[in-house]
């Protein structure tokens, strides 16, 4: 047991510097696939959407709109404070849609600015950056690229679609027409900027040559050998010590929506690849009409006996492919039944890199649905057993009826041979245990914990009480809990445990849960209860509060077991110590003790002595007092005394698996159970 406590001590160690080394390096470079956990400072009519797309602008007239990463990078030389041949490095994916067909305006910037403030800059052709007085002031240190879109003869633009280097002003010291060196054809191939498709844009700066690179390509072509523009150009004077990089962009008398859909940067070596499957759609588009509607449908005639040819010829083998199993007494579970292929098809055959995360139950990928445009997760379960599976699936047709804002929606699902596939609600904000346990600043706010909190307890409460029949979640805990755009705490995953009972051996008992959030009387009986939720419930109040897993073998003995620690510092007066050191002193006294002492309540280790789910929100909302307790009565005493089982439990598992995700067979049930 000692030998295994100390692999994993070891392992962690090595998990733990590499967490380090990554995030060393986090500090010179960035990369966003969609912006929604970017955190990027936008003004003007900048947003990012709920999918993630950054608009810059829309078809507003006479409009600015910034988004410019939020902290300051030193440009000058690397963290390591080697000076690097690659100053900066930056690549980026935009759209530019114009509002009519060939007229739009009037274009993107990519900045470097001493700060994110452009007081006084106007719209049109000054991009959001300067207005007549400032233009061209070689106290602005500003050092930009211009995509252009309008000619404005009086900065020498040369044409209404241009690339240029800009310093301190618009008349750009070097531009070129916007086009792209095809390796295949040899030759530079023409682009238009405000075509609405997404394009690439490669930025290399040389501090030793002094030399400028931008690079065009349409999205999905790798880039090009050889350069748009190579300019020369020493930027040491420009460039300050702090700067902010970031986007600028405008609309004049004509309009265009702006959009960036990733973005990667780095002040060290190459900036690293975007994954372009990974970038946000961009809202569907109006369709042309007239004459070209005409040629349109003509070639879409020709195409589509092309397509019913080949089709014909591929459908046999694709038969196979999207094979899945339909019985009769599914079709009245109708709407909630994907079929394979379009699930298939939305996550892009689900490769890895579509892989959102992989949990106890299986791995989930993130697709879109292709008939109604919407993001979804698709979550991979596999499942041997025929047997129950009727049973489960009436279930999870039940399930897919439930209906509250704190739990993830589930949308349907399809099975096939050894699988069942699930389609969830997309989450783009993630697990809440990424961001919990997270070192990066700023961390979750403890408003935002505390409605996070609210949020599960109600949707805890909605499962045990207020819906048609008693769900038990049986999974309670962080990364079960998944962050709609705005923050919001979803619950997701619940029922699925019961997946696991019907296939089950009835010789055995599952347990099916995590360590640390079991109720001891789960571990000896193998019964769930809305009990054994309340309790992990609570186990996932302290991690919140105390921004760590229950069970932490990093942490030295004494605060090993988060409960027994929370439990010690409350008898010597200070349970407000042990609260998440990365809230500081921002957090409100009064609900941070009552959220330590209510998930040391709902804890407990007699069931009969938890609150239900309506009496936590009572509490939480205020509208109930929490019961006096005190840590030396017998009663929340008994906690401590009674997780002395979880050291047993933990190390004859630690060496099982990492995640300490468990099936508990009865056999080992009553050695496990026997530490009280
Ligand atoms: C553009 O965006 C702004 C701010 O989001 C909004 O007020 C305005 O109505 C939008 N204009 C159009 C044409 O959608
Ligand atoms: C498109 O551009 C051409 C040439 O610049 C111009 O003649 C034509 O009128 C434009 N069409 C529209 C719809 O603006
Ligand atoms: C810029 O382009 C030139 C010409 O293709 C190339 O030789 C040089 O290495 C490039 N520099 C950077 C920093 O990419
Ligand atoms: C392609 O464009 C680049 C950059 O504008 C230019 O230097 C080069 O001469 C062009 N090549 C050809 C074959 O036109
Ligand atoms: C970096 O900054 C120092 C002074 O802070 C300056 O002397 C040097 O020229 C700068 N180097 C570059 C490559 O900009």
């Amino acid at each position: 047991m000692a030998m295994a406590l100390r692999s994993l001590q070891s392992l962690l160690l090595v998990s733990l510097s590499i967490t380090l080394l990554a995030l060393a390096q986090e500090k010179d470079q960035f990369i966003y696939h969609g912006f929604h956990e970017a955190n990027l400072r936008t003004d003007g009519i900048g947003q990012i959407h709920p999918n993630g797309l950054l608009q810059l602008t829309n078809t507003s007239k006479q409009q600015i709109g910034h988004a410019f990463y939020p902290f300051p990078l030193k440009l000058n030389t690397s963290s390591s404070g080697v000076p690097q041949p690659l100053l900066f490095s930056t690549t980026f994916v935009f759209a530019m849609v114009p509002e009519l067909p060939n007229v739009s305006g009037h274009g993107i910037v990519f900045t470097i600015s001493p700060s994110m403030e452009f007081t006084g800059a106007m719209a049109s052709q000054y991009m959001g950056l300067f207005n007549p007085t400032t233009n061209g002031n070689s106290l602005n240190h500003v050092f930009a690229i211009e995509l252009d879109t309008i000619r404005s003869p009086e900065f020498g633009d040369i044409d209404s679609n241009h690339v240029g280097v800009d310093v301190n002003g618009l008349t750009s010291i070097e531009s070129a027409t916007a086009t792209f060196f095809s390796a295949k054809e040899g030759k530079n191939k023409s682009l238009g900027l405000i075509s609405g498709d997404p394009m690439q844009v490669w930025i290399d700066y040389d501090g030793v040559e002094k030399k400028i690179n931008v690079t065009l390509a349409p999205m999905g072509t790798s880039k090009p050998s050889h350069p748009l523009l190579s300019t020369s150009i020493d930027i040491s004077s420009i460039i300050l010590d702090s700067m902010y990089v970031g986007f600028s962009s405008s609309t004049g008398a004509v309009a265009s929506s702006h959009y960036i859909l990733g973005w990667s940067f780095s002040t060290s070596g190459q900036a690293q690849k975007l994954d372009l499957s990974r970038l946000p759609p961009l809202p569907p588009r109006r369709k042309s009409k007239g004459n070209q509607g005409l040629t349109i449908v003509l070639s879409l005639t020709i195409l589509a006996v092309v397509l019913v040819t080949i089709t014909g010829a591929l459908y046999m083998a694709r038969m196979k492919k999207y094979a899945e199993i339909r019985e009769d007494w599914e079709l009245e579970y109708g709407p909630h039944r994907f079929s394979y292929k379009e699930l298939y098809k939305a996550a892009k055959g689900f490769k890895d890199k579509e892989l959102l995360g992989a949990g106890g139950f299986g791995k989930v990928y993130r697709g879109v649905l292709r008939s109604s445009n919407t993001r979804v997760a698709v979550k991979r379960v596999s499942h041997d057993s025929k047997q129950g599976m009727k049973e489960f699936v009436a279930e999870i047709a039940s399930m897919g009826r439930l209906r509250h804002r704190n739990l993830v929606e589930l949308l349907g699902y399809c099975r096939r041979r050894g699988e069942l596939l699930l389609v969830y609600d997309y989450m783009p904000n993630g697990s809440l245990d990424k961001l919990l346990f997270s070192n990066e600043t700023p961390n979750l706010s403890w408003f935002q914990r505390y409605r996070i909190l609210r949020d599960v307890a109600s949707s805890l409460l909605y499962l045990h009480e207020e819906c048609e029949q008693v769900v038990l979640h049986r999974d309670v805990k962080a990364s079960n809990v998944l962050l709609d755009a705005d923050l919001n705490g979803r619950l997701g995953d619940f029922g699925l445990a019961r997946l696991y009972d019907h296939g089950a051996n009835p010789h055995t008992t599952h347990v099916v849960g995590t360590i640390g959030y079991l109720a001891p009387e789960l571990t000896r009986t193998g019964k769930a209860t809305t009990s054994t939720d309340v309790y992990a419930f609570g186990a996932f109040m302290l991690e919140v509060a105390c921004g760590r897993r229950p069970i932490e073998s990093k942490e030295q003995p004494e605060k090993m077991i988060l409960v027994d620690w929370v439990i010690e510092c409350w008898k010597r007066g200070a349970i407000l110590e042990t609260r998440d050191p990365r809230l500081g002193d921002y957090y409100v006294v009064e609900e941070m003790g009552l959220v330590l002492k209510l998930g040391l309540l709902c804890s407990h280790p007699m069931s009969a002595a938890r609150p239900s789910m309506r009496q936590v929100m009572q509490y939480l909302d205020g509208d109930a007092i929490l019961p006096e307790i005190s840590p030396d009565t017998g009663s929340i005493g008994d906690i401590a005394a009674s997780n002395e089982g979880f050291d047993d439990l933990f190390m004859s598992y630690s060496s099982l698996s990492g995640k300490a995700s468990i099936c508990l067979l009865s056999s080992a049930d009553s050695t496990l159970a026997g530490g009280r």
